[in-house]
């Protein structure tokens, strides 16, 4: 896995980028804004499409080459000018070189008419790293999914619909790598019916390419000194190509719900909290139910949560999902209030022994240097504020998050109903309308049902989830521990103070479901800030601290076996057997059997230890399930998170066991 690197850009004297790699113009010389719009929009037909657009609808366009983002600016100021409320846009573009802030900024002031538009993707444009990232613009009305990587690469792994296609990505004598059959073939298996495509190239070779992959391609007058320009449509998969294979039954998206957008999200945590807002956001209306008086008084409870990302230098789906999810919620904080409701002062992960210095290498060399890098021990102790015994792997963008306050802020959005002391104890399905059931009273109904209770969604499904119990200890900030600078990281972590207050964490306990904070969890964690830093314990005056006078509060994290997080649709159990009960003889049966889904109900699950990473990406991903949108992770992602998945498994091992 290689590194993503930020584009080299040279700058004219007119302030126009212009690519050391691929030696070749972002954009026009005459007039970038007009030839965006010529090719893109007005081939498109987007003006009138946008107005055609019913409250509740949208449109999903495509793009190889985001670069500086200009024809998306100029996509999202036609669907601001054209597209009723209530209609949304989406964007999906992929990038092998995304532009750095600075640069980004650089070359978009050179449109002050797009600045409303530019100012908030600037503002959202953090945490850009490798793979899939979502920015939610536009509360939510305008949501951009880049995908950083090769286009090629990134393409396949996408799930989604593609109306209009934007083919940019520089000149095909100057870049003939990315200008292939294959790339073609990728923007055929995504185009959605009647999809439209556009380009400012009018090669030869392109057109014919593109036209067999399914298109019909016509040339039409270019604009400024392009003489001529491609414009088409889809016609179909060509007849005389394989199909592309479609998605395993069990991981394919279930029939759109049609009617009533109104859904009922079970459980006031991150998950809870954050499904319900992704839903808000695209105009349905959501009881949140909630057994506690409050929201956020179970897992997502604690003071502060740190942004501690475990990665793999392999690119597992885990590692893959994790870099995704940060880059997610890192954007969302920045609507918070910094310092007290988060704060990005970085996170360092020590490499408290020889393993872990074999582990932070390996990530350095996969990771480009602005997600991680190294620090040697005078390095980290400078970041740190404090003395240490080792260097470690620094993320400069990670910091600390006070998660109640993100989950009030999420469940604050317009289309929320909190239902605070509403325990669902039965959940009946009737005449496709979910009802949830204290004993004999009706809590609430509606058509869907997200399952977001942590481990406790074990009352109504069968998932394999296990608690395993944490406690965290609080302490006192001293004039001495003001100087810890950053969070710090080896088998526990603490966090700079908020609010006068440090956060140390975390035991890990997988017997004890008693929710007591113990003393003797205290003291561990008290070892573990030794362990961390010696100077920091004595800073705290820890030695001075008795475990039973010490302060914390302890809660249950929910794994399951894989300790990916469960989310998506749920397919009915002994259906699916039965469905599927080939897979028992042969694992790589293929059974042309529709899934005998669990109309409506979704869940939202398994966050294990890292929920503030993972639970807002994977509200997106429910949504885009239950909207029919691209997802906002790779296909593979999203299969490895589903919840049927355990279900195939046990099918294959032969055993009638969810593990
Ligand atoms: C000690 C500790 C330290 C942690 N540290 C970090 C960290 O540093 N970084 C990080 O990213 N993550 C951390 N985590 C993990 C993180 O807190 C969780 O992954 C996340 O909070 C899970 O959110 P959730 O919404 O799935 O679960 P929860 O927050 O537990 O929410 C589930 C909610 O559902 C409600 N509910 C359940 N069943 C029902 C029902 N039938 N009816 C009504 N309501 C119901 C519950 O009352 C609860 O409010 C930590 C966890 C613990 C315990
Ligand atoms: C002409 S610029 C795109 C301009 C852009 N659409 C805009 O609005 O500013 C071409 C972009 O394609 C990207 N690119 C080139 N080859 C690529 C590939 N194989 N995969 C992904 N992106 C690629 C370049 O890094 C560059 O940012």
């Amino acid at each position: 896995m290689n590194p993503i690197t930020h584009a080299q850009l040279d700058w004219d004297e007119q302030g126009r980028p212009h690519s050391r790699v691929f030696d070749d113009v972002y954009f026009s010389d005459k007039s970038g804004l007009e030839e965006t719009r010529y090719v893109f929009l007005e081939q498109n037909r987007l003006q009138a499409r946008f107005a055609a657009l019913p409250a509740g609808g949208r449109l999903v366009i495509g793009e190889t080459g985001f670069g500086t983002g200009l024809n998306f600016l100029c996509a999202w100021q036609l669907f601001d000018q054209h597209a009723v409320a209530g209609a949304r846009l989406h964007f999906v573009s992929v990038e092998k070189y995304p532009l750095s802030h600075a640069d980004l900024q650089r070359a978009l002031t050179l449109w002050p008419e797009l600045a409303p538009f530019a100012e908030q993707l600037l503002a959202q444009y953090i945490a850009i790293h490798q793979g899939f990232q979502r920015l939610v613009l536009d509360n939510g009305r305008v949501t951009l999914t880049l995908l950083i990587g090769d286009a090629l690469e990134q393409l396949t792994q996408l799930d989604a619909q593609i109306d209009a296609w934007f083919l940019d990505g520089f000149a095909p004598a100057k870049n003939p790598d990315m200008w292939t059959a294959e790339l073609f073939a990728e923007l055929a298996r995504l185009a959605a019916p009647g999809s439209t495509i556009s380009t400012f190239t009018s090669t030869g070779w392109v057109r014919r390419l593109i036209n067999a992959a399914g298109f019909k391609m016509k040339r039409t007058p270019g604009i400024g000194h392009k003489w001529e320009i491609l414009r088409g449509e889809f016609l179909g998969w060509p007849a005389d190509t394989c199909a592309p294979p479609a998605a395993k039954p069990w991981f394919a998206r279930p029939p759109a719900i049609e009617g009533e957008r109104h859904a009922m999200v079970i459980g006031g945590g991150l998950a809870g909290c954050t499904t319900a807002a992704s839903l808000a956001a695209r105009g349905w209306q959501v009881s949140l139910l909630e057994r506690h008086t409050g929201l956020a008084q179970e897992a997502s409870g604690n003071p502060q949560g740190v942004l501690y990302l475990k990665l793999s230098a392999h690119g597992t789906a885990l590692s893959q999902l994790i870099v995704a999810g940060f880059g997610h919620t890192r954007r969302l904080l920045e609507h918070l209030h910094r310092g007290v409701d988060w704060d990005g002062c970085g996170v360092l992960q020590l490499a408290f022994n020889a393993k872990e210095a074999e582990r932070q290498a390996q990530l350095a060399d996969a990771f480009a240097p602005d997600l991680l890098h190294l620090l040697d021990r005078d390095q980290a102790q400078t970041r740190a504020g404090v003395a240490l015994e080792q260097g470690g792997l620094f993320f400069p963008e990670g910091g600390w998050v006070h998660p109640p306050a993100l989950c009030e802020w999420q469940a604050s959005q317009p289309g929320i109903t909190v239902l605070a002391h509403h325990d669902v104890l039965d959940l009946r399905n009737l005449d496709g309308q979910w009802q949830a059931w204290d004993g004999e009273r009706l809590l609430a109904s509606a058509p869907v049902v997200v399952l977001a209770g942590a481990a406790d969604i074990q009352r109504f499904t069968d998932l394999p989830l296990k608690r395993i119990r944490g406690q965290i200890t609080r302490l006192v900030q001293t004039p001495q521990s003001q100087a810890l600078a950053t969070v710090v990281c080896a088998e526990g972590y603490v966090a700079p103070a908020r609010l006068g207050e440090h956060t140390l964490g975390a035991s890990f306990d997988f017997k004890n479901h008693d929710l007591t904070p113990t003393p003797a969890e205290h003291a561990g964690n008290l070892a573990m800030l030794r362990e961390i830093s010696t100077d920091l314990a004595h800073r705290l005056g820890a030695d001075a601290l008795a475990p039973e006078q010490l302060e914390g509060r302890a809660a249950f994290r929910c794994t399951s076996p894989d300790y990916l997080p469960i989310v998506g649709p749920l397919a009915e159990r002994i259906a699916f057997d039965q469905a599927y009960a080939a897979l028992r003889k042969d694992a790589r049966q293929t059974p042309d059997v529709a899934c005998p889904w669990l109309d409506g109900l979704y869940i939202n699950s398994g966050h294990g230890s890292r929920g503030l990473i993972t639970a807002p990406l994977c509200a997106e991903l429910l949504a885009a399930w239950l909207h029919n949108e691209p997802l906002p992770v790779p296909a593979s992602v999203a299969d490895a998170c589903h919840p049927n998945r355990f279900a195939v498994r046990a099918l294959i091992r032969g055993t009638g066991s969810s593990q």
